[in-house]
């Protein structure tokens, strides 16, 4: 992860209900999830329409993954009394700032990412030379800017959507940021801080305009998070203020690359649904041990006598996720002289997944028995998202002009 937030910070991130999850998601996503939640503010949701704008001939398979998919992050330890857990188009709010959004956002940027072209090639069975699919990244910059989230976790293939979002929120603030009598309403602002704070931000406003000092900035901003007598208005002013720009009502959120956490699939590709080579987190254990048990090795090794090189082994990833030093020495002496063989080798693999995946079984079963509890944790988690989306969109309609009384 890159720069550190202050506690408490909100994050948000989002996951396309499109099928099972499996080990990948596991290792790539939720796991650093479930961390988060200790530390941050996190709101977690179904991205439900993000899955139609590729999916929309294929609707109906979005529903029975919606629920798939939230027991699966209950299962693996996402906890619904830290993070707010939601469904996408619960909250409409999202589809209204789209659609705001759309209007000040140039073609081009939209055109220019690079998941556009990208997904079009790779999913050449699909028509998506759709409007819909255009916009994906920015519904994606919705999602994140109405709950002003200060992080985004997401992977590498995500951060060119968090990169338009900030350019979407600068262009926002730019031009609805700008009121009538703004430096003169900073200026008053200042003053509501008292002589002593006031002089701090002066200072330190001066530091990093004139010298450029961005520590001095980051000193100036959590001098206001920790203002309790400004309005809300008046600290996006002095947001604002701070940094020579207007009004800040979007704030631009902060990528926070997951590390290459890339979870080997079965036949020492990315692990992935289209390559068919996954396990999935709530496939039965048998069935687990019998895929691993069957999964290729080195293809040079073809008698148990032959000593094998597990560095172009599939199990060899295996072990890097999973065995402690001793057991990789273990399996790189015995492979190397053909001192174990290859089931021997992937034993402690077995075990290992099958410890990881039996306590998320057992949890999922309590949810898959029990479908109003998983329903209550949405329908709660709905309704605290609603509270922080409708606040943003009040003061988005606000500053664009459109609150007609
Ligand atoms: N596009 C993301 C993906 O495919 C899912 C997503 C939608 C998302 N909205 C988001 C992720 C907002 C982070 C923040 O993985
Ligand atoms: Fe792969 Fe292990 Fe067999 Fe070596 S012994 S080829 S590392 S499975």
């Amino acid at each position: 992860m890159e720069e550190k937030l202050p506690a408490n910070s909100r994050i948000l991130s989002g996951m396309r209900p499109t099928g099972k999850l499996h080990l990948g998601h596991y290792h790539g996503v939720l796991k650093n999830w479930i961390e988060l939640q200790h530390e941050y503010d996190c709101f977690f949701f179904v991205a439900d329409w993000h899955a139609l704008t590729t999916h929309y001939e294929e609707a109906h398979i979005i529903a029975p993954s919606v629920w798939d998919m939230v027991i699966d992050w209950l299962a693996a330890g996402v906890n619904p009394g830290m993070a707010h857990l939601f469904i996408q188009s619960r909250v409409p709010e999202h589809a209204e700032l789209h659609l705001l959004l759309s209007m000040i956002t140039p073609l081009g940027w939209l055109e220019r990412v690079p998941t556009y072209k990208d997904q079009q090639e790779q999913l050449k069975e699909k028509d998506l030379a759709t409007y819909g699919f255009l916009g994906y990244p920015l519904l994606q910059s919705a999602d994140i800017l109405i709950y002003k989230a200060a992080g985004v976790p997401v992977g590498e293939d995500q951060v060119a959507h968090v990169e338009l979002t900030r350019e979407v929120a600068r262009r926002f603030n730019h031009i609805y940021g700008r009121e009538p009598g703004f430096e003169e309403k900073a200026e008053e602002a200042i003053r509501k801080m008292g002589k002593k704070n006031a002089k701090l931000y002066r200072d330190l406003r001066r530091r990093y305009q004139e010298q450029g000092d961005h520590e001095a900035l980051e000193v100036a901003r959590a001098l206001l998070d920790g203002q309790q007598n400004l309005s809300i208005g008046d600290r996006e002013r002095l947001f604002g203020y701070l940094e020579g720009s207007g009004r800040i009502i979007l704030p631009e959120p902060q990528a926070l690359l997951t590390e290459a956490a890339r979870m080997p699939g079965l036949d020492g590709r990315k692990m992935s649904k289209s390559y068919g080579n996954t396990i999935g987190l709530r496939e039965p254990l048998e069935e687990v041990e019998k895929k691993i048990r069957t999964m290729p090795t080195d293809p040079a090794r073809v008698r148990r006598t032959d000593p094998g090189n597990p560095d172009v082994c599939p199990v060899w990833q295996f072990h890097l996720v999973y065995s402690d030093d001793e057991t990789r020495k273990w399996v790189r002496e015995g492979c190397t002289t053909a001192g174990i063989g290859c089931l021997d080798c992937k034993q402690p693999v077995i075990d290992a997944v099958k410890a990881e995946l039996g306590p998320i079984h057992e949890r999922a079963a309590e949810y898959e028995e029990d479908p109003s509890t998983v329903r209550n944790v949405i329908e709660q988690g709905c309704e605290e998202a609603r509270d922080v989306a409708r606040d943003t969109l009040a003061e988005v309609r606000d500053a664009m002009g459109l609150n007609y009384k």
